[in-house]
């Protein structure tokens, strides 16, 4: 386990040194950062050097639960108070009372739920729902975002008192590409763990490779470069790597793409995105060419094809009469395809939470296949 940010730039340096700093104090902490850049790191060592180390750390993610019943997660119930509520219920900060909150995804705290939250960092005090006495908690708050909350206070979206409150601390934690002399200590340490968990002896990578994963742009950060670390010990475990193998593994152009989450953009406008959602789908639709040539040219067993027509419905002529919608529409299609459903990597991916995918799959009315059907 972790306690601090390895690393030696000056940013993580100076991180270190904040979090010594505020860990032991109860003031409530905000932690931005891309996503992958260590926020959860923070989180766990904000607790671990606080007063509180001894008693519970309570990890929710604010845009995993559904917001029906973000209420009575985080503040309980009492019996009766709606359908379901057959026995009181403490909440998460009842749970954490006297420790640690890690509210994680905070700007995907509706705004209702703000208010309430705001009150239980003002003076402790809130309510069950369904509940009519106050409950008074010691709890510290630490919350994480990947967005920009205060894009998020313009839109209308996050109360700006809360935020205001919650940013008077803010642990800002840089991408890895903005800290390239991190990538090799994070790079060592993330081999070592596993060879050593794995009982695997891996040979390293050469001077050059080492050059190319510095000066690689890391879009998933940190923890892009540990699954990197983790498949290229499995992968190649007997022998020296160069340049060429780790490119096979790190192609910027894909990388690339993946910094395009379609539905992220909300900074640029309407044309700017259509733009690159644009372009975005003319990559896809070219791959899913070249699948087909594959398919055509590479006899498969069991006539297994290399890509499945049905994953990607729509070809590059149409492109230019959709719209935003439908477009992204079919991206979100796409990744669920890719990633069998996988809520998690695809929200990971779109930079969006878990709660918003779910809304989208119901908005464009997305069918899940029967992956337990065997061809
Ligand atoms: N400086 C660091 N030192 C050690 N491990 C790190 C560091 N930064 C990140 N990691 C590791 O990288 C992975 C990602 O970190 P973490 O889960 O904290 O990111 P995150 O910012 O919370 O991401 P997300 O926004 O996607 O939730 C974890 O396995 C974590 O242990
Ligand atoms: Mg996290």
């Amino acid at each position: 386990m972790e306690y601090l940010l390895l690393g030696d730039s000056i940013q993580i340096k100076e991180l270190n040194e904040t979090i010594k700093q505020v860990a032991p104090t109860n003031i409530s902490v905000l932690i931005t950062g891309e996503s992958g850049t260590g926020k959860e790191v923070v989180a766990n060592s904000i607790h671990y050097y606080s007063k509180r180390t001894d008693k519970p750390l309570i990890k929710v993610n604010c845009g995993a639960i559904p917001e029906g019943i973000i209420e009575s997660e985080l503040f309980g119930h009492q019996k009766g108070a709606f359908t379901g509520a057959i026995e009181n219920r403490p909440g998460y900060f009842e749970m954490a009372d006297k420790g640690s909150i890690f509210l994680d995804e905070i700007g995907e705290l509706p705004l209702g739920t703000q208010v309430k939250f705001l009150r239980v960092l003002e003076s402790g005090v809130f309510m069950r729902v369904g509940g009519t006495n106050n409950i008074t908690v010691d709890v510290r708050a630490i919350a994480a975002t990947n967005k920009d909350l205060s894009r998020e206070v313009i839109n209308k979206n996050f109360r700006e008192d809360l935020f205001f409150r919650l940013k008077s601390i803010n642990l800002h934690i840089p991408p890895l590409r903005e800290r390239k002399s991190d990538i090799k200590i994070l790079f060592n340490y993330f081999i070592e763990n596993y060879c050593k968990e794995n009982k695997i002896d891996f040979r390293g990578i050469d001077e050059e490779a080492m050059e190319y994963v510095t000066n690689y742009v890391w879009y998933g950060n940190s923890r892009e470069l540990k699954n990197f670390c983790e498949s290229i010990v499995v992968l190649y475990p007997a022998r020296k790597l160069s340049v060429n193998d780790v490119k096979k593994h790190l192609q910027p152009v894909l990388s690339d793409v993946r910094q395009l989450p379609a539905l992220q953009l909300r900074q640029r406008d309407q044309n700017d995105r259509d733009l690159i959602l644009r372009a975005l789908f003319e990559l896809k639709t070219d791959i899913m060419d070249i699948g087909n040539k594959l398919n055509e040219i590479i006899p498969h067993e069991n006539g297994n094809k290399v890509y499945n027509d049905n994953d990607f419905s729509i070809r590059k002529s149409d492109i230019e009469t959709m719209n935003y919608e439908d477009i992204e529409k079919e991206i979100l299609k796409y990744l669920l395809s890719l990633h069998r459903w996988n809520i998690t990597s695809v929200s990971k991916i779109l930079g969006q939470s878990e709660r918003n995918i779910y809304r989208k799959i119901k908005k464009f009315k997305i069918e899940k296949p029967d992956y337990n059907i065997k061809f």
